[in-house]
């Protein structure tokens, strides 16, 4: 039907980038993006009024996104036409609009099209020869300001090279390297890379990808004191391990602060600051670091020998998900397991009948110090025994 809008708008419409890509793969990917000979904008609004969908514009960009009801969303952008309105020139026009919009594109294996137009529907054009490259598996950049346009596209190839068991080819990496070590990956902002970085962990195999980072240097322009190791290798690994475990116990974890926690250890109070203002680490994160930086030892031998959760507790506390994390790395599966049940005791367990009004008021008690003490004593008691009973438990505590 977009292509049907097309011709009705006389607009040259195409589907493109990675929709075409994993199509010629045999991939599913459900993110459709269609970009127009013509106004993205107009197209976008007059296929919105026919399909009884939301458009929502960016008219900076030219682009709008299509939203239907079931939340079901397509990207519409405007293929740039601005070099190629000369008069007279049509049909060599249109051809070369799509084009030079896939030519800025970042790797060949993402620059195809395929026309919808009825006439024209399901035709693929590709400029680049970039069919070949997506059969040999090869990550190829269009031309050789590509990372400089992008830097982050230096991530992006990884991400590709890592999901299909592509190569990047030589010419590319030659020049991934020397922008890379131009420091053009600084240039951009840390929220970007943050966010390419999640993209890659979110990936099947994540530490495949950190260890190709660290491999191609990229890993060193992100966390620059970080030297990649066979150690450090082992930590993310328990990691990634530990990872969807946690991430069934508590809500909104950032693979990229997960990582942090071990690709910042040792580093000075300086780097720290620097790297909180770059990747906008919370303030409780890099305290939880300085918590694990002192307490590891003692908390890894304490959960590896089992000690009672009333032990563990008064040294972990209620603890936080990324100092579980960081634990995480230091222990085995069994380890990991017993961490678990931890915090599982700790995520299940509450006092219910005693709190620090009954606590001042059965013990003629003023607010204070002592108050906190005492119910900590029990909470951590009720770790060990879920079942216990509080009000008499309390009495004995306090005598
Ligand atoms: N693109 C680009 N340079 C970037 C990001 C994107 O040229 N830095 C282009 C690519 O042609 C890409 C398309 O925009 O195919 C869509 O980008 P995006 O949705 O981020 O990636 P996909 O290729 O669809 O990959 P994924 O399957 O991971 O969504």
């Amino acid at each position: 039907l977009i292509g049907v809008y097309g011709n009705e708008m006389k607009m040259p419409v195409y589907v493109v980038g990675g929709f075409v890509r994993d199509l010629l793969l045999n991939i599913p990917n459900y993110d459709i993006d269609i970009v127009v000979e013509g106004n993205g904008i107009e197209f976008a609004k007059y296929a919105a009024k026919q399909l009884n969908a939301i458009v929502v514009p960016y008219e900076k960009f030219y682009t709008a996104t299509l939203v239907f009801k079931d939340g079901f969303k397509i990207d519409v952008a405007t293929a740039r036409t601005e070099y190629y309105e000369k008069p007279g020139d049509l049909p060599q026009v249109d051809v070369s609009t799509i084009k030079k919009d896939l030519y800025r594109r970042d790797f060949t294996i993402n620059a195809m099209a395929i026309k919808l137009n009825p006439n024209e529907f399901g035709v693929l054009y590709d400029f680049f020869n970039c069919q070949k490259d997506l059969e040999e598996g090869i990550i190829r950049i269009l031309h050789n300001l590509s990372f400089i346009e992008d830097p982050t596209r230096m991530i992006r190839a990884v991400r590709f090279e890592t999901r299909y068991n592509f190569k990047i080819e030589e010419h590319t990496l030659e020049i991934l390297k020397r922008n890379l070590e131009a420091n053009y990956l600084e240039r951009v902002s840390g929220a970007r890379i943050r966010q390419e970085i999640e993209k890659i962990l979110e990936e099947k195999q994540p530490l495949v990808a950190v260890r190709r980072l660290a491999e191609l240097g990229i890993l060193k322009h992100i966390f620059p004191k970080t030297y990649y190791t066979p150690t450090m290798d082992e930590k993310l690994e328990r990691i990634f391990r530990f990872l969807p475990l946690i991430k069934q116990r508590y809500q909104n974890i950032s693979d990229f602060y997960a990582i942090s926690t071990v690709l910042l250890e040792f580093y000075d109070k300086e780097t720290l600051e620097f790297m909180r203002n770059r990747y906008g680490y919370p303030k409780k994160f890099i305290e939880s670091l300085k918590f694990t930086e002192n307490m590891m030892l003692p908390l890894k031998s304490m959960v590896e020998s089992k000690l009672a959760f009333s032990d563990i507790y008064k040294v972990l506390g209620k603890g936080n998900p990324y100092i579980f994390i960081h634990l995480s790395a230091y222990l085995d599966d069994d380890g990991q397991q017993y961490l678990i049940r931890y915090i599982d005791a700790i995520l299940s367990t509450k006092l219910e009948k005693v709190t620090g009004k009954y606590v001042m008021e059965k013990f003629n008690l003023k607010s204070g110090p002592l108050i906190n003490e005492i119910l900590e004593k029990l909470y951590a008691m009720k770790l060990d025994n879920p079942s216990l009973d509080e009000v008499s438990t309390v009495e004995k505590i306090f005598e």
